[in-house]
């Protein structure tokens, strides 16, 4: 069964097909990131005009790319909630459209357990040597998808959750951010500290060359055993930078950047960094001690984080296949694969009945899907 996956709900526009929720035929990613870096964050408006432009070029690329035509597609797959609303309502238009003018199954798909999925993916469709010497090297796919029960840490701009999966739309939400999710923590201290946005892989690529140790940085104690909290540590940086630089707490924190030395920015990322992802490797060993899981997985933006994936693999006594760095961030493939997992069990949706939920938990879904 071959799905199409489409996904606009922040701001990258990407189409992908996916075959039997493990193959990926192709993965079409169109990012906004330099529009937005200008601003220095996602502007809703400009998100939805620029996925307006590109969306029909992106699903036709990645129809293209996995050498099929509207014969070969089974179903569609979109991404409905969470997100901004008018990046959603582009995305899913586009899906209903087709749907109707197609005539093809519609499967409305929840981002954040879709970023799950990205670790279902083992296999890529084979390619002609040619090809193969044009596209470059082969992603670094798991070997085998994930066993149940599956514990997994999401870990993206908008979300930071433990989630226990007992299988395919079966799971249980253990712990979450009580406030800032660990991707906007990364993305509000590199703007306090100078870096580019988007944050993430700005903070992680600066504190390669910082001493993680340099500043002292407070872990976080929440009652909520599985819960986690990322606001006082940014705030805590705040201070800290704030002091480094010899200026009060009433000092503008916009104006604080141009106050450090690369040194001191380097050490800042480094030290921020490895209170965050501590903060994520104590649950999540928490959680996999009481619950004995039979595989771990993490999905989202910072599971793109190389020190993430280092700390945890060396912390937990299993061993952790990661998804490639570029289905960890957003992407359509992962939207594809969930898509797959729940045209499985659920009846597709009218077309015309799809509406775009921006602020819908995953939690919800346990009643809905
Ligand atoms: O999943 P995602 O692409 O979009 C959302 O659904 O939110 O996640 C984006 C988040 C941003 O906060 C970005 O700064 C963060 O993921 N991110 C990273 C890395 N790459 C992206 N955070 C830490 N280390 C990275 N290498
Ligand atoms: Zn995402």
């Amino acid at each position: 069964m071959k799905i199409l996956g489409i996904e606009s709900s922040c701001d990258e526009t990407a189409a992908s097909v996916v075959e039997d929720g493990q193959t990926l035929l192709s993965n079409v990613v169109n990012s906004q990131i330099d529009i937005h870096a200008v601003y220095g964050g996602v502007v809703p408006e400009v998100a939805a005009r620029s996925h307006i432009e590109v969306i029909n070029p992106v699903i036709n690329q990645a129809l293209a790319e996995a050498n099929c035509t509207w014969d070969d597609i089974d179903a569609i797959a979109v991404t409905y909630a969470p997100g901004l609303i008018g990046s959603l309502l582009v995305g899913t238009l586009a899906a209903r459209t087709l749907a109707v003018l197609k005539n093809k199954p519609l499967y409305p798909v929840h981002h954040v357990l879709a970023h799950v999925y990205a670790n279902f993916l083992i296999k890529e469709r084979s390619r002609t040597t040619e090809e193969s010497a044009s596209s470059g090297d082969r992603l670094k796919l798991p070997t085998r998808q994930p066993e149940f029960p599956m514990l997994a840490l999401i870990v993206s701009g908008g979300h930071s959750q433990l989630v226990l999966f007992r299988n395919h739309g079966d799971f249980e939400l253990l712990g979450q951010t009580q406030d800032d999710a660990v991707g906007e923590a990364f993305d509000k201290v590199a703007k306090i500290i100078g870096l580019p946005y988007p944050g993430g892989p700005s903070i992680a690529t600066a504190a390669i060359s910082g001493n993680p140790e340099a500043y002292k940085l407070p872990k976080s104690k929440l009652s909520g055993k599985y819960d986690f909290s990322f606001s006082g540590l940014k705030t805590a940086v705040l201070r800290a930078v704030q002091a480094e630089a010899g200026v009060d707490i009433t000092f503008p924190s916009s104006g604080l950047a141009g106050l450090l030395n690369d040194v001191q920015r380097h050490n800042f990322a480094a030290s921020f960094q490895r209170v965050a992802i501590e903060t994520l490797i104590d649950k999540t060993e928490l959680a996999f001690n009481d619950f004995q899981p039979k595989s771990v997985v993490i999905a989202g933006g910072v599971a793109a984080n190389a020190e993430l994936r280092r700390m945890l693999s060396e912390r937990l006594p299993i061993n952790i296949e990661y998804a490639p760095m570029n289905l960890c961030t957003d992407n359509a493939a992962m939207v594809a694969t969930a898509g797959y997992y729940l045209a499985q069990r659920n009846q597709p949706i009218e077309p015309y009945d799809l509406e775009v939920i921006p602020s819908l938990s995953m939690n919800s879904l346990k009643t809905t899907v």
